[in-house]
């Protein structure tokens, strides 16, 4: 599904910038794609996207 028309992003490549480009945040994001440049009408979708893909990456278990 296409969240950024305007560029033709879709979540697909949001969700793989958070976990192969340890993307964090839209400031991050934008680092990889051009996502909110235009209109900006995509960027509240684009945060959502990236909180829900944190949130079902596996706990980071320290190993001391
Ligand atoms: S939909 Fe993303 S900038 Fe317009």
């Amino acid at each position: 599904m296409y969240i950024c028309l305007c560029n033709a992003i879709s979540d697909k490549a949001i969700r793989n910038a958070v976990r192969q480009q340890n993307v964090r945040s839209i400031r991050e994001l934008k680092n990889f794609v051009p996502v909110g440049s235009d209109c900006g009408k995509c960027v509240r979708q684009a945060r959502e996207i990236i909180n829900e893909e944190i949130s079902s990456l596996p706990p980071i278990i320290n190993v001391a």
